[in-house]
């Protein structure tokens, strides 16, 4: 048996239904796993070939239920490469999301605004990425997920960033819309990292969210993906130092209304599109 299946079977045998939307939460965004109804949680050192997350903020459970009406699978804390684990490692959930009936991914994370427009607490919609991580697609590819060579132009979905923009203006909500750039980590950026980015085009960077979204994309996934702005890169200054703890403060702040967000957008999207 290989470990796909292997996950697979021991999730199907603990759930009811079959998740139609993924969603996977950033740095001090788990709350949102408070909201799914009915919810089944398990954590991932119970899950067959799940790493377990060691980043602060994240907590380490896969949470089955009902938002918004749809059937989700939610992952409260995901892997990161810079937590030493394989490229293969860090997206593995993603694959078993497909294999579990998953149709739309919602990505979150924390970053840090590179844009000066850009405040903290800021939501951001990410329209394109920039990855200076390592391709998770590198090695054999695996035909029964997607093709060798993945175009990318068309990743992030625009008729849920619609549905996204729309729903937050219902809220009162002004969304920011950006490139999301990720590098390894787990250094913040110098001063000179930070220009560099803005420089080729990038709007908020971060350590995450890349490597889950090409491998969504590279098995047809439907993509939405937020950034939380819980630091200004660009008002760094010697007294004014990126700090892990206060990143997730911050995202922890924000989470209630991206959380009102994800929840009404699951709601408005219709998943066979
Ligand atoms: N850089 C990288 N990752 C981050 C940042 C940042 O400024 N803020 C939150 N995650």
């Amino acid at each position: 048996m290989n470990t796909y299946t292997e996950t697979l079977q021991y999730l199907q045998s603990r759930i009811k239904n079959a998740p139609q939307v993924g969603i996977i939460l950033g740095s001090g965004l788990g709350d949102l796993a408070n909201q799914i109804q009915s919810p089944t949680v398990i954590p991932y050192a119970q899950i067959p070939n799940f790493c377990t997350s060691t980043a602060i903020g994240h907590k380490g459970n896969l949470i089955f239920g009902t938002l918004g009406g749809k059937s989700v699978v939610a992952m409260q804390g995901r892997f990161h490469y810079y937590e030493g684990y394989t490229m293969q490692q860090v997206t593995f959930p993603v694959r078993i999301m497909k294999l579990l009936g998953v149709q739309t991914l919602f990505v979150s994370n924390a970053a840090g605004a590179v844009n000066p427009q850009f405040r903290v607490g800021d939501l951001m919609v990410i329209t394109d990425h920039i990855n200076l991580q390592p391709n998770p697609l590198i090695g054999p590819n695996d035909d029964q997920f997607g093709v060798r060579f993945l175009d990318m132009t068309t990743t992030y979905s625009k008729r849920i960033r619609a549905i996204a923009i729309q729903q937050a203006q219902e809220m009162g909500l002004t969304l920011k819309q950006g490139v999301y750039l990720a590098n390894t980590g787990p250094c913040y950026e110098t001063p000179a990292e930070y220009k560099y980015y803005a420089t080729i085009g990038a709007d908020a960077t971060g350590m995450s969210t890349i490597p889950e979204v090409i491998v969504a994309h590279h098995c047809g996934l439907e993509i939405f993906g937020m950034s939380v702005i819980t630091n200004q890169a660009n008002e760094l200054s010697d007294n004014h130092l990126n700090d892990g703890d206060e990143v997730v403060a911050v995202a922890n702040k924000a989470s209630q209304h991206l959380t009102t967000l994800f929840a009404r957008i699951i709601q408005q999207v219709d998943i066979n599109q």
